[in-house]
């Protein structure tokens, strides 16, 4: 006697969840089934019967089967209908955007001073931070106790052979031997870079500062080449050709004459005239350092106060605005996301 089919339906169709299904499912169609058992029980049929009953069974079978495969859709669509409801994704709000991040304004002017640089087929080179006595002084006619090392006063860092056997560089200068013997005699270079002196801090001084050095050595070089040079480069840094400037003779070991310039610019909310550049006329002693004869070469050497020529460009009026932190600052130069 088979079982009553449609009574079997009946059940699968008051299924409403997945665990009522898999009950479901054990009991009729799994392997201790009750249809399943049928065909144990064909055993006792006659051979005759047992084809015919075989066929009842495996009709009823399928169409259980057939009706479980759809219920289980139907349960499977419900569930993910109610729950995409739910947690339903609008593609149209707009997406969590990382927040852009901005070059520092220093940054932006070492790129601006390297093209500018490289238009005139200068090399970049930007050394490191940490140099030996002898390059920061020595090489550029410092000798190690001259007083002139105590406008340079700064970090040593001690080893076993000395106790001020390195030193963060306190100028650019630093680099000029070992860059001139790299690069004689195609001698056009620059070294943007920080520095780090031991300043009391203000509104245009602080204990770390970025220069450029620029150098240029060759035959007949002078201070025609030097001002032209000098010209050129300021005028390009800030897109200006009405900056007014003053040079002033000064005294560096490593230059013979030795100027300074200042740059009239407004600080604090006065009108003030900022040092921006020191340079001169390359000293013999360097250049023999650096295996040249001062009889057959020349040369000149800028040091630019990196740091100020921002604050002129950008119009700051003080310079720790720079370094501070304050994200608000950067965010109100929009060409400072171009990074
Ligand atoms: N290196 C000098 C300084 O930082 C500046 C300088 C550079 C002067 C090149 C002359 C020539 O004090």
């Amino acid at each position: 006697m088979l079982p009553n089919q449609d009574e079997i339906l009946a059940v699968l169709e008051n299924c409403s969840t997945e665990a009522e299904l898999k009950e479901f499912f054990v009991q009729y169609l799994g392997k201790k089934w009750s249809v399943n058992g049928l065909f144990k029980q064909m055993k006792d049929l006659s051979p005759e019967q047992r084809k015919t009953a075989g066929q009842e069974i495996k009709m009823l079978h399928d169409t259980i089967q057939t009706a479980f495969f759809a219920k289980q859709d139907e349960i499977k669509k419900a569930y993910w209908d109610e729950k995409l409801k739910e947690e339903i994704v609008d593609i149209s709000t707009p997406a969590n955007t990382l927040p852009r991040g901005y070059a520092n304004l220093q940054n932006l002017l070492r790129r601006n001073v390297e093209n500018l640089f490289q238009w005139m087929w200068f090399h970049i080179e930007y050394g490191k931070d940490l140099v030996s006595i002898q390059e920061n002084f020595e090489h550029v006619n410092i000798p190690a106790n001259h007083p002139a090392t105590e406008m340079h006063d700064t970090l040593y860092i001690k080893d076993e052979t000395h106790p001020k056997s390195k030193v963060l560089r306190t100028h650019t200068s630093a680099h000029q031997v070992e860059l001139i013997k790299k690069y004689w005699p195609s001698c056009k270079f620059i070294v943007p870079g920080k520095v780090y002196r031991n300043e009391s801090m203000d509104a245009s001084h602080d204990v770390v500062f970025w220069q450029v050095e620029w150098v240029v050595i060759g035959k007949w070089i002078t201070m025609k080449h030097f001002k032209h040079t000098m010209e050129e480069v300021l005028k390009g840094i800030l897109e200006t050709d009405s900056i007014e400037l003053r040079m002033r003779p000064a005294y560096f070991p490593f230059v013979e004459p030795g100027v300074e310039i200042d740059a009239k610019a407004e600080v604090g909310g006065k009108e003030k005239w900022l040092e921006i550049l020191w340079a001169g006329m390359i000293h013999p002693v360097v250049l023999e350092n650096a295996g040249l004869d001062p009889k057959e070469y020349s040369g000149f050497a800028f040091g630019l106060w990196m740091t100020r020529m921002v604050a002129l460009r950008y119009g700051l009026g003080d310079i720790r605005l720079l370094t501070n932190g304050d994200l608000r600052f950067l965010h109100s130069f929009p060409e400072a996301t171009t990074i």
